[in-house]
């Protein structure tokens, strides 16, 4: 996949969204989190997934993971289009942003274009992608599924507790060891 990938840094793009204007690097914050494309909304996939989504918040808050959706139409429409998620996913709360990208620019700079598409008025469309970010901004995980296909937002809290497991264990190796048993022994006695 040409463009941003794996261990690249996301840029620090100013992005509307439904919850205001934020840059992506203070959105991220000390957290980790998911930034997730849909190829438009009040379609029939992207409205489940989004929903799906917002069943797990819970389980992404638990994680400290913070999730940003990303799709072309403005606010306006992502507001409109909220009320029809929770509508088909009963118990449902979009509590998290949408970004709006109506030039597609988020789109492009995410590297989440899908290569053969465009709507028609001959813009590019998103693909399906879902990138994994970690609190240095860099990205851990992505994956990209066509516009046909959705994603399985258990799958994503698995690879979630994955990355943050070999992030637990660098940073464990880092660490400076602990002093040997007889020092600690001495000490104790002090
Ligand atoms: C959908 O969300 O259902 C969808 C969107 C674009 C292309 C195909 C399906």
């Amino acid at each position: 996949m040409p463009g941003l990938t794996i261990g690249d840094t996301i840029p620090n793009l100013e992005v509307d969204t439904t919850h205001g204007r934020v840059k992506l690097h203070d959105f991220v914050g000390d957290s980790w989190a998911v930034i997730f494309s849909h190829p438009g909304d009040f379609t029939p996939v992207c409205t489940t997934e989004l929903g799906r989504m917002a069943l797990q918040v819970g389980e992404f808050e638990k994680r400290r993971v913070k999730l940003l959706g990303v799709s072309c139409e403005d606010v306006k429409s992502h507001l409109l289009w909220i009320k029809d998620i929770e509508h088909y996913t009963p118990g449902c709360k979009v509590t998290y942003p949408i970004v709006a990208d109506p030039d597609r620019d988020v789109i492009r700079e995410l590297n989440m274009v899908d290569p053969d598409k465009v709507d028609e008025e001959g813009f590019e469309i998103p693909n399906r992608a879902l990138h994994v970010i970690s609190p240095d901004k860099k990205i851990q995980l992505s994956i990209v599924y066509p516009a046909t296909t959705g994603r399985n937002m258990d799958e994503v809290l698995r690879v979630v507790d994955l990355l943050q497991a070999a992030a637990a264990a660098r940073r464990k190796a880092k660490a400076p060891p602990p002093p040997p048993l007889f020092a600690r022994a001495a000490a104790s006695k002090l």
